[in-house]
This record gives structure tokens, C-alpha cells and sequence, in this order.
């Protein structure tokens, strides 16, 4: 970034290898605080953001708080009274215009056991609500699974509102105001991945009602072999998960190979069962040939990584739609 002066800062929290950050940063933010307590995605997310924007790292200190556990910041897994945990969050997070959290999922998805609140990661909301309330940001921008929408017969999204209009931000539980599911492969990029994205500006901002969740820029989806070449098949890309990587493709009795929903990592490619390799992964979530992992990494944990990651497509193109709200 150099000296060039930032057009918006912004916080990236559950940070994962920095989806948010990529986008966020080619608009012209600047970010001011990153967390993330996992030792393999702190890795990743230094090892490209330190080139990125050097004057992130120079802090030892601030920069120790990046890779702890939220909660360590956040305090609420204490009793301690409103004023010492929002006296910690000012003490350690600085002023910023968007709060930016894609927070953990588990308790959330299908695959999940869907115990929502109940379950310790579900939570996880009320840490970004701390914050909120301790910070004030202009904007909260949100992306989890879309399965939160229905989850606990919607009273999960209905929490999750309600703790946002009353920490003083415009909000309304029906869909496209300030909530949407939206799919990867409608903005460019080769795989389903839908994914509920939430947009809540402070309400004395006034600004909710002139945001809009972009157009899609491919509306009837992008083919793997759009992307990859006239070898691969031209369906849309399965979602990339955390786990259960490289299932085989099991064969009809005729011997023709046959893909099940399992087989979300294998394609028939040059009518060969073919494993996604970490380069076609990242280009399937909108990273960049220049991200590169670090060397130590295996194979598992880069994948796992991309899987936890947002679209960055995505994220870019409706935080191009923040910005413009922010600044209209
Ligand atoms: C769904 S992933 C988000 C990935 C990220 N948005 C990206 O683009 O890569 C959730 C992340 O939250 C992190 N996380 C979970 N609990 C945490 C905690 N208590 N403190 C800090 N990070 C946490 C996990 O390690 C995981 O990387």
C-alpha cells in the first residue's frame, strides 16, 4: 500500500488465510486489526500479508493479539462487568469504518449437528457483538453458511438481528434488505458455494436503505471447463469442504465411472478421475496465482484451509457496494 492514504479501514476477524482481507484490499482498505487463533491459517494469512501491507506486522505487541483466542479480547467467556470488556476491546482493537467476520460455521451447516446458540462456536456471534458495541463501526459485513437462515426454525437469524438493532444497527429480517444468499459461481467463479451475507450499517448513518447486494456478474453460473479447459466437464464445481477429501469415484457396472455427492474434490477430467489440486482450489474461491502457502504446509491443510475460506469474488463485489453506499 505504501503511503497512499486508505480509503476505509476495516477488521478482519475470524480471519481464516485473509478472503476478506484480499478483497477488501484491492477497493482501497486498509485493515487495523486481524484475528485468528489458528496456527496453520496464521501461517498462511502472514506469509501473503506481510508482503501486503508490511506496517500490519510492526507491532509486536498489538500484533500478538492477531493469533489469540477471541475470546481473550472479547472476555466473554467471563462475568466481568460491560466496562472492563469494552475498556479491553479499545485497549487492543483500534477505530475502524467495517467490521468484517466470516465466524465459525459448524454449529450452523447441514452437515452440522445444528446446535446453533447451544454450541460453544455458535457463539461465536456474541464476540463480534462486543466489539460492535465497544467500537461502533459504520458498517457489519457477515458471511456463514445459508443453512443459518433456517436454523432453529429462524430464530437463529432473529438473534442475531435483534442483537444488532440493539446495538444500534438498521436491520430487517426479510431477505435482500441487508441479507442474502448469494452463489459463488453467479459472480465469476467456478463453484456453487451459496452463502448468506449480512450488511448492517449504524443506524444513525441513515444510509441502509441506498444498499444494494450486487447483480450477479454470471447469473447462469460458470463451468469448470469455462475456467479450466476443454478437458474438464462443463458442470459447475461442487462447494469445497474442510473434510472427508478425495473420495473415489465408484464405476457402473458397464465400467463408466460414476461421481456421487461425495465426490465434491474428484472430476471426471480427460475422462480420468482427477483430484482437484491446491493451484485449481484456489482458483475455484477467487485467490490469486500469487497467493502462494507457505512450503511447510501439507496438502490436507491448504485444502482444509480454502475450504473454511470465503469467495473472495463474492466478498468483493458486494463490499464495492458498501463502499459506494458508505461514500454516496
Ligand atoms: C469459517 S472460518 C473463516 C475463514 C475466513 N473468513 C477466510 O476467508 O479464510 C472461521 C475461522 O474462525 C477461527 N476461529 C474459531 N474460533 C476462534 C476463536 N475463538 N478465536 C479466534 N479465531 C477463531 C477458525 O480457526 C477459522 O479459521
Amino acid at each position: 500500500m505504501g503511503a497512499k492514504k486508505s480509503k476505509f479501514t476495516f477488521i478482519d476477524l475470524f480471519a481464516g488465510i485473509g478472503g476478506f482481507h484480499l478483497a477488501l484490499h484491492r477497493l482501497g482498505g486498509k485493515c487495523v486489526f486481524v484475528n485468528e487463533f489458528n496456527k496453520c491459517a496464521k501461517e498462511t494469512y502472514k506469509n501473503y500479508f506481510k508482503k501486503v501491507d508490511p506496517t500490519l506486522f510492526i507491532d509486536d505487541e498489538r500484533e500478538s493479539f492477531f493469533w489469540k483466542d477471541i475470546k481473550q479480547i472479547t472476555r466473554t467467556d467471563t462475568n466481568e462487568p460491560k466496562y472492563i470488556w469494552k475498556r479491553n476491546i479499545g485497549e487492543i482493537i483500534p477505530n475502524f469504518d467495517i467490521l468484517c467476520a466470516g465466524f465459525p460455521c459448524q454449529p450452523f451447516s447441514q452437515v452440522g449437528k445444528q446446535k446453533g446458540f447451544d454450541d460453544v462456536r455458535g457463539t461465536m456471534f456474541n464476540d463480534i457483538e462486543r466489539i460492535v458495541r465497544a467500537r461502533k463501526p459504520k458498517v457489519i459485513f457477515l458471511e456463514n453458511v445459508r443453512n443459518i437462515v433456517s436454523h432453529n426454525d429462524n430464530k437463529t437469524l432473529v438473534v442475531i438481528l435483534d442483537k444488532l438493532d440493539g446495538a444500534g444497527y438498521d436491520v430487517r429480517p426479510e431477505r435482500g434488505f441487508n441479507w442474502e444468499i448469494l452463489r459463488a459461481s453467479a459472480f465469476g467463479l467456478p463453484t456453487h458455494r451459496p452463502r448468506f451475507y449480512l450488511v448492517a450499517f449504524r443506524k444513525d448513518l441513515r444510509k441502509a436503505n441506498s444498499f444494494r447486494f450486487p447483480s450477479s456478474t454470471t447469473p447462469r453460473g460458470v463451468t469448470l471447463r469455462q475456467i479450466f479447459g476443454k478437458r474438464w466437464p462443463a458442470i459447475i464445481g461442487s462447494t469445497i469442504r474442510v473434510g472427508g477429501r478425495k473420495s473415489p469415484f465408484r464405476k457402473n457396472p458397464d465400467g463408466s465411472w460414476f461421481r456421487d455427492r461425495r465426490n465434491w474434490d474428484t472430476y471426471l477430467v480427460n475422462n480420468k478421475p482427477h483430484v482437484l489440486t491446491v493451484e485449481e482450489a484456489k482458483t475455484m474461491m477467487g485467490f490469486p496465482s500469487n497467493f502462494i502457502f507457505p512450503g511447510n504446509l501439507s496438502y490436507s491443510q491448504k485444502m482444509k484451509q480454502l475450504g473454511n475460506s470465503v469467495a473472495v469474488s463474492v466478498i468483493e463485489a458486494i463490499a464495492k457496494n458498501i463502499i459506494k453506499t458508505i461514500h454516496g
